[in-house]
């Protein structure tokens, strides 16, 4: 069966990592392309040489700094099939920051298992959700009985993790999120290698996390449009304002639930303002960008 479960960046949908139907499962319900791999949840580091091989000592370092925490390793795959890989060489892995993600990781180890493989629980291209009740408006009738949804509120950080390239000399970041260049590089004492778009990260796909609203950032606002924006930006005539997030934080936490209320409401054009700066602000302009496509 699947099991939807709240991690600290967004709602996971999960199922056993070495169970080739469960994982069948996954891509059927949220509709994703099967090549596309999937991150394996573990519960903690003695489960990394499972999955993984060849770890390189700057991911190590990164694993003491940051896990649990909202950061994937992609590393030279071990055990990982092709089924979880998207028959790449590789398999990303993370230790999630949320009790409920790491008691029930731990109790499906004692009970044998090795990890969770586990896509954002939206449908393909959707906005991600960063609540149960989220979770429920995007697959809940595409699950079944056995299916379970564990609500734990609403998502701390609100973007999904970093991704992390650690197959090379040195790490390379795939999608930024809450775990910055900045935290990599301090951590790992080593210059970041530059992104290259062959790697397959469907979060890099053209259109992705999109609502039904037109997202925009450049040019006016009509009456009637949603509106998206730090606190201290005054709300232009005429438009109505999603939230006021007041930190880079806020910003990111709210930010795909605000993109779902936007389409509750039956706005057909949103306008946000992104937030500037390295770091996180990087992370929502990106997801910004993406579902302004
Ligand atoms: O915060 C997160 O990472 C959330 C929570 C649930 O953990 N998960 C998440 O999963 O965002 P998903 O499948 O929506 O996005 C994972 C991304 C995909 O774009 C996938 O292509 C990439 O990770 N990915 C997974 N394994 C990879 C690999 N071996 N090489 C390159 N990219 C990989
Ligand atoms: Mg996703």
């Amino acid at each position: 069966g699947l099991v939807a479960f709240p991690t600290e960046t967004v709602y996971g949908l999960g199922a056993d990592a070495n169970n080739d139907d469960a994982i069948s499962r996954i891509y059927e319900v949220k509709g994703r392309p099967a090549d596309h791999p999937l991150i394996v949840h573990i519960a903690d580091l003695d489960q990394v040489d499972y999955w993984a091989r060849e770890v390189p000592e700057y991911a190590i370092s990164l694993m003491r700094d940051f896990w649990p925490g909202p950061m994937t390793l992609v590393l030279k795959r071990n055990e990982a099939k092709d089924f979880i890989t998207g028959g790449q060489d590789t398999v990303g892995i993370r230790i999630p920051a949320q009790q409920i993600a790491l008691t029930l990781l731990k109790e499906f180890e004692l009970l044998g298992g090795h990890g969770v493989a586990a896509p954002s629980a939206n449908r393909f291209g959707a906005v991600s959700p960063t609540t149960a009740k989220a979770v429920e408006e995007e697959i809940g009738e595409r699950l079944s009985e056995t299916d379970q949804i564990l609500d734990g509120g609403p998502c701390l950080v609100g973007v999904e993790s970093t991704i992390i390239d650690c197959t090379g000399e040195a790490p390379r970041i795939l999608r930024p999120g809450a775990i910055t260049e900045e935290m990599v590089e301090s951590s790992t004492r080593l210059q970041l290698r530059e992104r290259d778009d062959l790697i397959r990260v469907s979060g890099a796909l053209e259109k992705h996390y999109s609502p039904e609203a037109k997202v925009f950032t450049e040019g006016d606002v009509e009456v009637g449009d949603g509106f998206l924006a730090l606190a201290d930006i005054p709300t232009p005539a005429g438009v109505i304002r999603l939230a006021s997030p007041n930190s880079v934080e806020e910003f990111a936490r709210i930010l795909y639930q605000s993109l779902r209320d936007a389409d509750a409401k039956g706005f057909t054009r949103v306008k946000v303002i992104n937030p500037l700066g390295p770091g996180l602000a990087a992370a929502i302009r990106d997801r910004v960008a993406r579902a302004s496509r």
